[in-house]
């Protein structure tokens, strides 16, 4: 019935991109949606609150087979990471109300999910609800799988991360220290570098795109080597690291944003040191270590309340001001999560 409708504005992908992305390549639309579940089915509709911008979002904007992720389908609403009210559900364990998060949100007001199982209910709400894009989201399960279970840290490691001030990186160094681990990481602005040393407690920071020797540069914060390497944006970077890692060194292959845009991706020169160093390279996705969620929690949440750990978030109002946020992941405009506001509860 037209008055169980209401109007529902959508960022909409236009084409699979080519090369970097561009605003253009997303159009704003507006539609209407039921607000009801449909009879019978296990959807829930939601109303998006928080909207995430991941990196990853490039790979679903080109046609791929064979991928952990679909691409997105050209003419439909661009969906992602996001935090959601309940507002109608035909699933058991969802009800009217309940906040969630998950991975197949709508870049709109309103979505019907109709793979309500992959979502998590919101339990802690103590907390700003943006958090659950980040921090208490996947980035901060890539962050804790990717350090802890990945790299086997040790106390008194030397551990060097890239893209250090962004969703991942942040929290990857915080825990490092709060290991007892020596910590540098690398950005690319002088605030981002501010932020790592003033707000975030690292050891070291370097401006990669003020250093014209990767290596040279690593060879200054690092005088005895590299023991783990949390990477997360691959090219010349990796290259650099492979020739300072230490003897049974390990690397964490969470991300390689320098290659998401490019047509051909880049040769890795050094990787023979794999075999001098004993070094354990692995690459990983968050999805597999989802089950590890709740003990994530336990472990994370009393830091945010005590204090031990500081999130900072790129926070931008309004679902029009979507597409600005995604692309400038890859110009590295964003200082810390970049997180989009549809609406507030
Ligand atoms: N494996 C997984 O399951 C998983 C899950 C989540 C994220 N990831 C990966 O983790 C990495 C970090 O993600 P995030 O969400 O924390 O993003 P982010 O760091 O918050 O944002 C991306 C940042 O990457 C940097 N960057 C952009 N282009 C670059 C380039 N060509 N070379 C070097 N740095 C560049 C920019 O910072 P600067 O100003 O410092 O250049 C930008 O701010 C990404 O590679 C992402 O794909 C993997």
């Amino acid at each position: 019935m037209a008055e169980e409708e209401v109007s529902n504005k959508q960022i909409i992908l236009k084409d699979y991109v080519n090369g970097f992305p561009k605003e253009s390549d997303m159009i704003f639309k507006t539609t209407t949606v039921k607000f009801k579940v449909p009879e019978g089915s296990n959807a829930i509709l939601v109303k998006n609150l928080y909207l995430s911008c991941d990196p990853a979002m490039r790979f679903r904007m080109r046609k791929t087979e064979g991928s952990y992720v679909d691409s997105f389908v050209p003419g439909s609403p661009i969906t992602g990471h996001g935090v959601a009210k309940v507002l109608d559900s035909g699933h058991p364990n969802f009800k009217k109300g309940d906040l969630v998060w998950g991975r197949s949100v709508g870049w709109e007001e309103y979505s019907l999910i109709t793979d309500p199982e992959t979502f998590f209910k919101i339990g802690c709400t103590n907390v700003p609800l943006s958090y659950y894009t980040g921090i208490l989201g996947m980035p901060g399960m890539t962050a804790y799988a990717g350090f802890y279970e990945v790299c086997s840290p040790k106390e008194g490691e030397f551990i060097f991360i890239s893209a250090a001030s962004g969703a991942v990186g942040q929290l990857v160094g915080q825990f490092a220290k709060l290991m007892g681990c020596y910590v540098v990481g690398s950005a690319g602005t002088k605030q981002k570098i501010d932020l790592l040393k003033n707000k975030f407690g690292f050891d070291e920071a370097f401006n990669y795109k003020e250093e014209h020797d990767l290596d040279a540069a690593l060879k200054r914060y690092f005088p005895k080597g590299i023991d783990i390497y949390f990477e997360n944006v691959g090219g010349k970077m990796l290259d650099a690291v492979l020739l300072n890692m230490r003897l049974n060194g390990r690397i964490a292959v969470c991300g390689m944003i320098s290659q998401y845009n490019l047509e051909q991706f880049e040769g890795i020169h050094n990787l023979v040191f794999l075999i001098i160093k004993r070094i354990r390279m692995e690459g990983f996705i968050v999805f597999d270590y989802y089950h590890l969620y709740p003990k994530f929690l336990d472990m994370v949440l009393p830091y945010i309340k005590e204090g031990k750990i500081d999130y900072v978030e790129d926070i931008v109002e309004g679902l029009e001001s979507a597409p600005t946020a995604l692309v400038g992941l890859f110009s590295g405009r964003n200082v810390g999560k970049q997180v989009v506001v549809v609406a507030h509860e």
